[in-house]
């Protein structure tokens, strides 16, 4: 096939360029490096022998757009881009709406001028606010979001869902991603924040490196194995490989085992739930380093536990996880160790 993957740069978006290429896909990256670097290109190449065609541009131009959608006829579009900080969400919740939001409908109005009728969307685990139990369905509830970063998720999802029933051509993919950590065994990519990190393993890994000084433990008085917050930690490899294994429900006729609809949703997790002190322990026994912590307040908007149950994919895509915790924490420590500075050199 050949795919337009917006957000391609990015942590998530990178890995699944590597396993779409591996697997004889052509590729075009679309992405404006707001939050990633060029340099991307070049290890994925590394990895593959390929490097993927890219587009400096943006989802908020309808001429970037336009424009990435005049090289080729693509049969679908892989859509990561977007702004993804929780707390950042917070301080600017125009920026996110546009960003997230009007971005895919400038995406969606694009595709519909240029004929492309398949969406992959990553969408999260956050739609489902505070679940009344784990694990977690996919015809569970959604709930309102703490923030507007989870709310443009949930909307972008409402949207999809909408054009879907409009237009019968149209099919769309709802991916919802639990905890993605670890990076591709070759150490050339992984999860690059700017700043300090806001999620758990980056953090680990810069104190392992020497670049943060301890971990600060959100809270130990929650309802949980050991009363630090409990999540459904993926391998980013495995993730990848959900998507790949999403391009499935394009060929209905071939894959009799998915429901026929042209609109479905998926859980993409490991249906294990790790909690926080769990994470730190793995991480310093599979990689012989002392991860110093301290328990914390609680951060506000975080839930006890929330883990998946992903039956319906492995059920309709035949996909499920191959990479354990231990696994999680070793990838995380080499992509970490071999580009102390992430992508910066
Ligand atoms: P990332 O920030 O590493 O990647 C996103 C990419 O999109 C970046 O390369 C960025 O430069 C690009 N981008 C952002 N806005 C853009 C725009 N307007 N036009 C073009 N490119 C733009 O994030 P990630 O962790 O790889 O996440 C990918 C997607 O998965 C995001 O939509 C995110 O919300 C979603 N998601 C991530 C997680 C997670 O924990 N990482 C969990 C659930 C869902
Ligand atoms: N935590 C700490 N200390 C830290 C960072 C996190 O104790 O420095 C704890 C949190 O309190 C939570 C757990 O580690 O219990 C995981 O926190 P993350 O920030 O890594 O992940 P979240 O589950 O809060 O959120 C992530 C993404 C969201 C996404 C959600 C579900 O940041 O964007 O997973 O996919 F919506």
């Amino acid at each position: 096939m050949k795919i337009l993957v917006t957000g391609g740069c990015g942590y998530i978006g990178s890995h699944t360029v590597v396993e779409l290429i591996d697997a004889g896909h052509k590729v075009c990256i679309l992405d404006n490096l707001s939050n990633s670097s060029s340099l991307v290109l070049d290890r994925i190449e590394k990895i593959t022998g390929t490097k993927p065609e890219f587009f400096k541009g943006d989802i908020k131009s309808k001429d970037d757009l336009n424009d990435v959608f005049n090289l080729a006829n693509f049969d679908c579009v892989i859509h990561f881009a977007g702004l993804k900080a929780v707390g950042e969400s917070v301080e600017k919740p125009l920026e996110y709406y546009e960003n997230n939001v009007c971005g895919t409908i400038n995406l969606l109005q694009a595709m519909r001028e240029h004929n492309c009728n398949n969406i992959i969307f990553s969408s999260s685990a956050t739609v489902y606010g505070s679940p009344k139990s784990n694990p977690i369905f996919e015809d569970f509830p959604k709930l309102k979001a703490t923030n507007p970063y989870g709310e443009t998720k949930s909307v972008i999802e409402d949207i999809l869902i909408d054009n879907a029933k409009a237009n019968a051509n149209f099919n769309a993919v709802l991916l919802r991603y639990f905890n993605p950590i670890g990076a591709h065994k070759s150490g050339l990519i992984g999860e690059d924040p700017k700043g300090i990190p806001n999620n758990l393993m980056p953090y680990i890994t810069q104190v392992a490196v020497g670049k943060l000084e301890r971990l600060g433990v959100f809270g130990n008085d929650y309802n949980t194995v050991d009363g630090t917050g409990v999540r459904d930690y993926i391998h980013v490899v495995d993730l990848s490989l959900g998507h790949l294994a999403s391009l499935k429900c394009f060929d209905l006729d071939n894959n009799p085992q998915i429901e026929k609809s042209n609109c479905h949703i998926y859980n993409l997790g490991t249906g294990k739930g790790t909690s926080v002190l769990e994470l730190v322990d793995a991480f310093e026994s599979a990689n012989d380093i002392e991860i110093p912590y301290e328990i914390c307040p609680r951060r506000a908007g975080d839930i006890d536990e929330c883990f998946a149950n992903c039956d319906k994919a492995f059920k309709e895509l035949g996909w499920k996880t191959k990479f354990n915790i231990v696994d999680m924490a070793n990838d995380s420590w080499n992509w970490q160790i071999n580009n102390p500075q992430g992508y910066q050199l």
